[in-house]
């Protein structure tokens, strides 16, 4: 990136505090008893920065992470700390992920990073980990476990033997609708490995897991979806209150099995469309218990903005700010035991959502 740290900051003008912040700024609050203070971290997903030749990379892309870095910096109070939710580059290219991670170095505050499929397929995470350390890690802070995961593993058959060069089977794994894909996977060692963390932590400590993938699963043929997601919710399953923020999905997306909440963020690239045909396959497991909509999959910062979650209740409440459009609020409802967009339930106000072919 050319821009220096100096022109980066005095191109942050005054029309900034204006747009929404394309980022989740996550408030964890409970209730003031008890050892566990008030504190926020942001969320930032989803860049995709692409190489076009040489230092010419996708602007579009650029920007979106550009704004949510400068939105962020002048976020006040400063949150605790900064998560990246995973593809930071299209094509896991070093030219990709060092473009990526010079912008990222203008946000204040420590970050925290999540492996994307779209970081991992070219040289199968070597650059990436040499950049940021192990791709799956945990780390605790003012008495909340926090999980990072890496969820978009598949079987080695696949990712070793099935592509004659690296970058055919980044290809096949960069694209949403792709039969030549492979399911996500968090795999045995990592299993393994959250098992032995988990068994330290006390069945009354909340519990955050960050993955890139969600740990459920959704819609098979986009890859929203974690092969052995059922081994991963029965390691959470003895927590009192567990949550699951993801990214991937660009999109707002929020379930509830058991005890567990699922929260999608959004990202700074671009909208993935909302399908109806959750509801109509077969192989759309679990059912989204809640009916969701969202606005127009083709307004470039749809799937961008930014949200507060409460956790004070032990459950997710996820306020969704969105650019140029109705802001969203996700609450636990205790009635019913799920999220429940509070704004948009009642039929005749929702907007319909897309029919995707
Ligand atoms: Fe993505
Ligand atoms: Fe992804």
């Amino acid at each position: 990136m050319s821009m220096n740290r100096r022109a980066f900051l005095k191109t942050t003008g005054a029309g900034l505090m204006a747009a929404a912040f394309p980022l989740s700024l996550v408030k964890l609050a409970f209730g003031g008893e008890g050892s566990i203070p008030d504190f926020t971290f942001g969320y930032i997903s989803d860049a995709h920065i692409q190489q076009i030749k040489g230092t010419r990379f996708v602007r579009n892309w650029d920007m979106g992470l550009i704004r949510a870095v400068r939105e962020a910096n002048l976020l006040t109070p400063r949150p605790d700390f900064f998560m990246f939710g995973g593809d930071l580059a299209q094509l896991g290219k070093k030219e990709e992920l060092d473009h990526g991670l010079e912008i990222m170095s203008n946000l204040r505050g420590k970050v925290r990073y999540v492996m994307g499929e779209h970081d991992y397929y070219l040289d199968l995470g070597k650059y990436w980990q040499e950049k940021l350390g192990p791709s799956y890690y945990s780390f605790d802070h003012k008495g909340v476990h926090f999980v990072v995961l890496n969820s978009i593993l598949t079987y080695d058959k696949w990712t070793y033997e099935t592509w004659p060069s690296p970058m055919d089977r980044m290809l096949a794994m960069a694209r949403l609708d792709n039969p030549k894909g492979s399911p996500f996977m968090v795999g045995e060692e990592q299993i393994g490995w959250l098992k032995k963390d988990l068994a330290k932590i006390n069945g009354n400590t909340p519990v955050v897991v960050f993955s890139h993938s969600p740990i459920q699963k959704i819609f098979k043929p986009w890859n929203f979806w974690t092969q052995d997601a059922e081994k991963v919710q029965a390691l959470l399953k003895p927590f009192e209150k567990a949550t699951v923020i993801y990214g991937h999905v660009h999109q707002i997306q929020y379930n509830q099995i058991g005890n567990i909440t699922f929260q999608a963020v959004m990202a700074t690239a671009w909208p993935w469309p909302y399908p109806e045909t959750y509801s109509q396959l077969t192989n759309a497991l679990p059912k989204i218990t809640v009916p969701m909509n969202r606005a127009d999959p083709f307004f470039e910062r749809d799937a961008t903005g930014w949200q507060f979650v409460d956790m004070k209740s032990g459950n997710t409440a996820m306020d969704y700010q969105l650019p140029d459009n109705q802001n969203r609020t996700v609450m636990f409802d205790a009635a019913t035991g799920k999220p429940k967009d509070v704004k948009y339930q009642d039929d005749s106000r929702r907007i319909p959502p897309q029919t995707h072919f």
